[in-house]
């Protein structure tokens, strides 16, 4: 065996061994919960065209996904559902190639289902389809991504791909810029980025959750400026253009969605006034009901 080899293996089984310590926790900490906040708990009663019908009523290839994520792809990617127009989608990951057939089965008729995978046996998976595509290489290779995205644009991203850190970052700074306006980017899995055997640790610089962190300081861009001095240039530039693009970040257990604005914020946000006083007031913008706000938020 070669020594590149002897790594791929070792690297395999800490990984098998994080997620099993893992489990255990997670059991240890179930056990654990007061019984109190149980009684809050109900059952979701499954609708028909919900996601977890999509996701229940699966009669074809095999699709991984964690409990959380039913409510969390429910509620989030219901206003696409809303809407009812076809959507471009892309998922990093592609496995048995289930996930993909949900988000044909989930999302509206016509959408577009495009899946990466660094394993090239997935170019081989028989879908049901014909408008899911399959690209087969690393979602961290800027030639690959140049060479077959270049003139692609997506409403919804989802990295369920190596969960690698330093994978995760490469990824959503390639294909982030590649979201249409309203769009959003999904990561999952991100439990992974707390693992030392998927280039993470706790509280790492390097993990992608400490990144995804430091991000959140681009939507109060505005509030930072007397602290640019002490801080690296790259990141200020990435923080300054991500302001004008990025509207929301939400974190769930493992998973980290970002949205971005319908259109490009250019300017500050205004501050409007209704209510009682506010004729006399200079304090900002009168409101009324003839105001229009430009839809930043989809
Ligand atoms: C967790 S599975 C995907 C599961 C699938 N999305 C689902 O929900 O059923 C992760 C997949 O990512 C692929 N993968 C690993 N590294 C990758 C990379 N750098 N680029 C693209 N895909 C990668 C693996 O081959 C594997 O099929």
């Amino acid at each position: 065996m070669h020594f590149k080899q002897v790594q791929l293996v070792i690297n395999f089984i800490r990984r098998k061994i994080d997620s099993l310590i893992y489990m255990d926790n997670e059991d240890f900490e179930l056990a654990a919960v007061k019984d109190k906040f149980n009684e809050n708990c109900d059952y979701v009663h499954v609708k028909k065209n919900s996601f977890y019908d999509a996701y229940m009523n699966n009669d074809s290839l095999l699709c991984h996904k964690w409990e959380q994520y039913m409510h969390i792809y429910n509620k989030h990617l219901q206003p696409f559902k809303s809407e009812n127009k076809p959507v471009n989608i892309l998922e990093i990951g592609v496995f048995k190639g289930g996930s993909l057939e949900l988000w044909n089965r989930y999302l509206p008729e016509n959408s577009k289902i495009i899946g990466i995978d660094i394993n090239p046996d997935c170019k081989n998976i028989e879908f049901h389809n014909k408008n899911i595509q399959v690209f087969t290489g690393s979602a961290s290779d800027k030639n690959f991504i140049e060479e077959n995205f270049k003139n692609h644009y997506f409403d919804i991203i989802i990295d369920d791909g190596s969960h690698i850190s330093s994978d995760v970052i490469t990824a959503f700074e390639a294909f982030f810029p590649k979201l249409n306006p309203g769009g959003l980017y999904i990561i999952e899995d991100l439990h992974t980025s707390y693992w030392s055997s998927y280039g993470g640790d706790f509280l790492s610089k390097k993990s992608s959750i400490e990144y995804l962190k430091r991000l959140i300081d681009s939507l109060n861009f505005k509030y930072i400026q007397k602290f640019k001095k002490n801080l690296p240039l790259d990141y200020i530039r990435q923080l300054s253009t991500l302001n004008k693009e990025l509207a929301s970040i939400t974190f769930y257990d493992s998973v980290c969605i970002l949205e971005k604005y319908m259109c490009k914020k250019s300017r500050a946000f205004k501050n409007y006034l209704s209510g009682e006083g506010a004729a006399y007031s200079d304090l900002g913008m009168l409101c009324n009901k003839d105001t229009k706000f430009e839809r930043f938020f989809r």
